[in-house]
């Protein structure tokens, strides 16, 4: 513990998509920052561009594997952190299910990796980003914390999998954590400065900006759901209004309560043609689409009830309408056409 500056946390996975919204969210409130990143989907620029919106704070970035345990180690103890914010994972459900031995590798042998690091040098508050897929196919919507979790994906099982672990590290040794089941993260930082960068894309949100902007048909998997409009539905979150999640998770915890569990989305069901017909409304043009089979391990149906993030957490998200999400991913997407690539 350093008594000279208490708020200093390592985020694995921080030059990410939901792990940048969220250094900033800490840089901003208060917080110094080590972000643990191999930056094999992660970007360099995220980390150095929230270091320049928020100059008052140390925001570094440690180039790192999680399953290299004593990197992991000296990050913690260089940076003094006394909490670890877990965003670093793979993420892509069909890939799990073609390639399930890299998923247990990165999301189980890295988590366990990670938590063995933390307990070698002291450290016992741990964020985790877990996921909807933990659900698997929801028994009855909208989905609370209580529903059982019965993964249909090696994505899911994968995530799961930590959660268990922390359940029992915390009666064992009293690791306190919260877990976040996010449904589907999108938008991008309001003020600009950081955005979703995935190649490939995979979200539909971005998807569907791309085909309006370029033109390329979106590819929407399956139009025969037992839903109204025969599509699927999901529940979006805006990733700054996870970031704030993130924030007031860490608080809790240092304010010494006990472990939690929280589903985080907005509760509203938007189906993928509410999206096409949003991001054409917000961008003006026709989104072009193509209908495919649909895809193995995709529910019909995924939206959350995030009471208890909002009761206990106080948690108010600020952008949750689903124009607020599009219009902050078009104005990230048409400033930075490559991404991290384009100049500021
Ligand atoms: N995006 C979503 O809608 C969504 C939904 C539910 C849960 N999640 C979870 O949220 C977290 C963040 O997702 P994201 O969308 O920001 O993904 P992302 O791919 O943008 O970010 C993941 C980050 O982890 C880093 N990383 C991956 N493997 C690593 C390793 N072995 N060592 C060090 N760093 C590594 C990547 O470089 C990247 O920066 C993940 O744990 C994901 O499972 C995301």
């Amino acid at each position: 513990m350093n008594p000279v500056d208490p708020k200093a946390v390592l985020v694995t996975g921080g030059a990410g998509y939901i792990g940048s919204h969220t250094v900033k969210a800490l840089a901003l409130a208060g917080y110094d920052v080590c972000v643990f990143d191999n930056l094999l989907a992660g970007h360099r620029e995220a980390v150095e561009r929230i270091a320049r919106a928020v100059p008052a704070r140390s925001i570094t970035l440690v180039e790192g594997d999680i399953l290299d345990r004593a990197r992991v180690v000296q990050a913690l103890r260089e940076s003094r952190a006394q909490a670890v914010l877990h965003f670093a994972a793979l993420l892509s459900v069909g890939e799990s299910v073609a390639e399930p031995a890299k998923y247990y590798e990165t999301n189980v042998i890295g988590g366990l990796t990670v938590l063995s690091a933390m307990a070698e040098a002291g450290v016992s508050r741990f964020v985790f980003s877990s996921t909807a897929a933990t659900f698997g196919e929801p028994l009855v919507t909208p989905i609370d914390e209580s529903h059982p979790q019965l993964p249909v994906n090696p994505y899911g099982e994968t995530k799961l999998v930590i959660e268990r672990a922390l359940r029992s590290l915390d009666a064992a040794t009293g690791l306190r954590h919260i877990v976040f089941r996010y449904f589907n993260a999108a938008g991008a930082d309001p003020e600009g400065h950081l955005g979703e960068d995935h190649t490939p894309e995979i979200h539909l949100i971005p998807r569907a900006i791309l085909a309006a902007l370029t033109g390329e048909p979106l590819q929407i998997f399956g139009d025969d759901y037992a839903t109204p409009d025969g599509m699927c539905i999901r529940d979006f979150v805006h990733v700054t209004d996870l970031a704030a999640a993130h924030v007031a998770g860490l608080q809790r915890l240092e304010a010494g309560r006990p472990s939690a569990s929280y589903n985080l989305g907005m509760g509203a069901g938007v189906s993928v043609r509410d999206v096409v017909s949003a991001v054409e409304r917000v961008t003006g043009r026709p989104v072009p689409h193509t209908v495919a089979a649909r895809r193995a391990g995709d529910p019909s149906r995924l939206v959350a009830t995030s009471s208890c993030a909002r009761t206990e957490l106080g948690w108010t998200p600020r952008y949750g309408d689903l124009d607020t999400i599009v219009s902050t991913a078009l104005a990230w997407h048409q400033a930075h056409p490559q991404g991290y690539g384009s100049p500021e």
